[in-house]
């Protein structure tokens, strides 16, 4: 991701000077080289050089340090999902930077996808009328590799938080309850790890309204990322493109387009608005538009699905 964003930057004529830093020097050396951007050796160059913005993708573990360290610099933050690696973790950092005025953004991107952005427009503007039902799906077209599946915290913390924050967004509600299911068809080494290949998450938002959440790593079709929202006067899609993996049976109008190979190629146009907003954030023009306390509230019905998955009950999701 740290490359996705460099590489991003680096087209984006109002980050004038970029460096980059990494805890593998050559890593960063060979982005630098990339993007015509400085290399520097350390993290702590980095805050050395007088940043007006640092855009954090480390591993997971980095982040809610070197976040800290951005705002003990006053320095804005991007910071890519999850704020931090564990719940504890990420209480604690959303209370600390309640009490700064330095501008943290999350990389939910998912919020700066034109489909997931026109449907929350039409909620808001009340076009949908009230909502009854949405159904999101995060499919992977194959599985990590084994050794991924371990440190992912499950598909509900590593796919389905996407579509947590989704909902809420799109929404603008808070959910309440969690009900969750998984199965394993597939590999044995998502059953080895206590994950499940497949699983599926009912939601109940503070509203009634009722949301579904699935998530597979086996969708052979190809890469499927979408947002149903159903209301009591229209329905609205995101993610029903001609490059959608689904095929009509019976045969009929249907589309045509190759699949997309993965979150980056489905994501692009997303991921280039998410860092032109922080740059406007960081310029002090705009507000953070997906926050710290996005982040926990996401992370907060993940770790509701992933108990309710293991306990076979519904589970209340946490406020804070
Ligand atoms: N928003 C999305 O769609 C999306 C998609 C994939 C990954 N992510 C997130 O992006 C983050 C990075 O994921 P990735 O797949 O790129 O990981 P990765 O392991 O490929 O890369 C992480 C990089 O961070 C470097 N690093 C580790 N600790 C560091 C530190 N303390 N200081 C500086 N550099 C350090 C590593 O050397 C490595 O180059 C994760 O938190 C992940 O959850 C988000």
């Amino acid at each position: 991701m740290g490359m996705v964003h460099a590489r991003m930057l680096g087209r984006l004529p109002e980050a004038e000077q970029i460096l980059i830093a990494d805890l593998d020097p050559a890593r960063a050396q060979a982005v630098a080289d990339e993007i015509g951007a400085k290399a520097v050796a350390t993290v702590d160059d980095l805050f050395a050089s007088g940043l007006d913005a640092i855009v954090v993708a480390a591993v997971t573990p980095a982040h809610d340090g070197l976040v800290r360290r951005a705002v003990g610099h006053r320095v804005p933050v991007f910071c890519e999902k999850p704020l931090a690696a564990d719940l504890a973790s990420s209480r604690a950092l959303v209370a600390d930077l309640a009490a700064t005025d330095v501008p943290v953004q999350v990389g939910f991107q998912r919020r700066f996808d034109p489909g997931y952005l026109a449907i929350r427009d039409a909620v808001r503007a009340g076009e949908l009328g009230w909502l009854h039902t949405l159904r999101a799906c995060t499919s992977d077209a194959a599985p990590p590799h084994a050794s991924y599946v371990p440190t992912s915290g499950g598909i509900f913390r590593d796919c389905s938080v996407h579509d947590f924050d989704a909902i809420r967004f799109v929404t603008g509600r808070e959910v309440v309850e969690v009900y969750a299911t998984g199965a394993n068809r597939g590999d044995a080494f998502f059953t080895e790890a206590s994950d499940v290949d497949t699983g599926m998450a009912l939601l109940t938002l503070d509203d009634g309204t009722l949301a579904v959440c699935t998530a597979t790593r086996y969708n052979g079709a190809g890469y499927d990322v979408r947002l149903e929202v159903c209301g009591s006067k229209n329905t609205l899609v995101a993610g029903l493109d001609d490059r959608a993996p689904l095929i009509a049976a019976p045969a009929s109008s249907q589309p045509t387009g190759e699949p997309y190979p993965g979150f980056l190629e489905r994501f692009a146009l997303a991921y280039e608005a998410e860092l032109r907003a922080f740059l406007r954030v960081a310029a002090g023009q705009a507000q953070a538009e997906c926050t710290a306390h996005d982040s926990l509230a996401a992370m907060l019905i993940a770790e509701a699905a992933t108990e309710s998955r293991i306990t076979g009950k519904p589970v209340a999701v946490s406020r804070t």
